[in-house]
């Protein structure tokens, strides 16, 4: 009785100093490194989860709803925790089922849990998986440098199945979304914290050197000591009320970032497109988002034509070569100059809420250099009636800060950090902790 009594008080003390530990360093911000895969184009980041902790290798999806691994080859832990039928979690993650699996038991196959769809957003490939929580760890950050690493000890995740991993990066075990959702990174990461529902990425264009995903507070701090969170521009994030995933429930909204682009123009000049592709229509056709698992800016083919007809017609004077696929327009890069910004050729500006709100795409966000003596105007023929008229691709972002700002529903962007003298990969990942 007595030794019982003793062990129930001493727990109770153990409690009581882990909450103390939890609540005396409290983070404003974290960060993610990313890497670019040279072979894939894929933007890819470690996250560090279970007990004892693994560095997972995830692919990074912008618009992705949660954060799923691959359970079935290597998940062990002995912290990971299924999510119950009706529990709190499956409410939060809107998973309604209730799932027995006839398989061993083990990470991914529990009875009595509810599931989800993780879905391999680059092949569009979904299946089914249960939710789970188990503990994740990141390293704090001061808008300049990392900080201490913190943990969550119950991070909700989505277990998948090897077959999906189909189609990523060599090494990658799953993906990070950073989606619009209840159960997203960002939104997780905020609600243990107490920070803002607010993150920001900064893709960069090296496959050597690491860009950075900012979650939480800003500054956003490159070298040489350039605060870019002090130069954003903004503009609405549109819902889009119909989901974009490969499966879905009916009545699931779209966990993407949608923008409204209102009209293209090149050279300050509107190219003539059929604006009605721009709006988002009652069946979650048409608008604008931005991806991270497309390498390159995907039009829909009349936009696309429109465009690059408009932007060869500019640089009528540069030599025009053979295309080079999946791109259409090429040129001789020995007649084309170099600037700060890529390479010298007409900006093409994304007009916003209004004519005095655009997103400036300079050539080295617009322009390929697919060999030494060709570049290529890196946009992407999407076929007629796409899902998505306007997609916003990996190169058209990388050394450009976004800023999505979930909880004002508005996303800061900065153009290209190339202006400011600083480049995605410049932020500075020796920790100060
Ligand atoms: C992820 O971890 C692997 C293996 O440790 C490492 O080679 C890679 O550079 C890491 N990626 C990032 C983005 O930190
Ligand atoms: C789930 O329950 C069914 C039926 O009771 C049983 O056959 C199965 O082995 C159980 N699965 C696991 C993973 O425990
Ligand atoms: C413009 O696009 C809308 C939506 O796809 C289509 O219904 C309409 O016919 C198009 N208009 C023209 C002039 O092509
Ligand atoms: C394009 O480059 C070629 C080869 O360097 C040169 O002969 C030609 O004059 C250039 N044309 C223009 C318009 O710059
Ligand atoms: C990067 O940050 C570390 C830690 O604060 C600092 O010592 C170092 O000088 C910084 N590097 C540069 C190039 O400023």
């Amino acid at each position: 009785m007595a030794t019982s009594t003793h062990l129930i008080l001493f727990s109770a003390l153990l409690l009581a100093a882990s909450a103390a530990a939890q609540t005396s360093f409290r983070p404003k911000a974290l960060i993610l490194p990313v890497k670019k895969d040279a072979a894939t184009l894929q933007y890819i980041t470690n996250l560090t989860q279970r007990t004892p902790p693994v560095s997972v290798p995830l692919t990074l999806d912008l618009g992705g709803q949660f954060l799923w691994v691959d359970c079935q080859q290597g998940y062990t832990s002995t912290t990971y925790r299924p999510a119950r039928c009706r529990s709190a979690q499956c409410s939060l993650a809107g998973a309604d089922g209730c799932g027995e699996c006839y398989s061993p038991p083990g990470p991914g196959c529990n009875n009595n849990t509810c599931g989800l769809l993780p879905d391999n957003t680059v092949t569009h490939t979904a299946t089914g998986g249960e939710l789970a929580a188990d503990v994740v760890t990141i390293q704090s950050a001061d808008g300049k440098n990392p900080g201490r690493v913190v943990s969550v000890n119950q991070f909700l995740f989505v277990c998948g199945s090897t077959f999906l991993l189909e189609g990523l990066a060599a090494g990658v075990k799953g993906m990070a979304g950073l989606g619009r959702t209840k159960i997203s990174l960002p939104i997780q990461f905020a609600a243990s914290f107490s920070f803002p529902r607010r993150f920001a990425i900064c893709l960069t264009s090296s496959t050597s050197s690491n860009g950075v995903v900012f979650f939480g507070e800003s500054p956003y701090v490159f070298l040489p000591g350039i605060d870019v969170s002090k130069s954003l521009i903004y503009t609405p994030l549109i819902l889009n009320p119909v989901s974009t995933a490969s499966a879905y429930s009916s009545g699931d909204p779209s966990s993407e970032y949608f923008i409204r682009v209102k009209s293209i123009k090149i050279s300050e000049k509107t190219v003539p497109i059929n604006t009605s592709l721009l709006t988002i229509d009652n069946n979650g056709y048409g608008g604008t988002k931005i991806s991270t698992v497309n390498p390159y800016t995907v039009l829909e083919s009349s936009i696309y034509n429109a465009v690059t007809n408009f932007f060869v017609n500019e640089l009528a004077n540069v030599k025009r070569v053979d295309s080079v696929a999946p791109f259409g327009a090429c040129f001789d890069s020995k007649n084309i100059s170099s600037t700060r910004v890529g390479p010298g050729v007409p900006a093409i500006d994304l007009v916003l809420q209004n004519e005095d709100v655009y997103w400036r795409i300079f050539g080295a966000n617009s322009m390929v250099q697919v060999s030494e003596d060709v570049l290529c105007l890196g946009f992407v023929d999407g076929g007629s009636n796409p899902r998505t008229s306007i997609v916003i691709g990996g190169h058209t972002i990388e050394d450009n800060l976004l800023q999505f700002d979930v909880a004002r529903s508005r996303l800061g962007f900065t153009s290209s950090l190339l202006f400011r003298q600083t480049t995605c990969a410049n932020f500075n990942f020796t920790s100060n902790a």
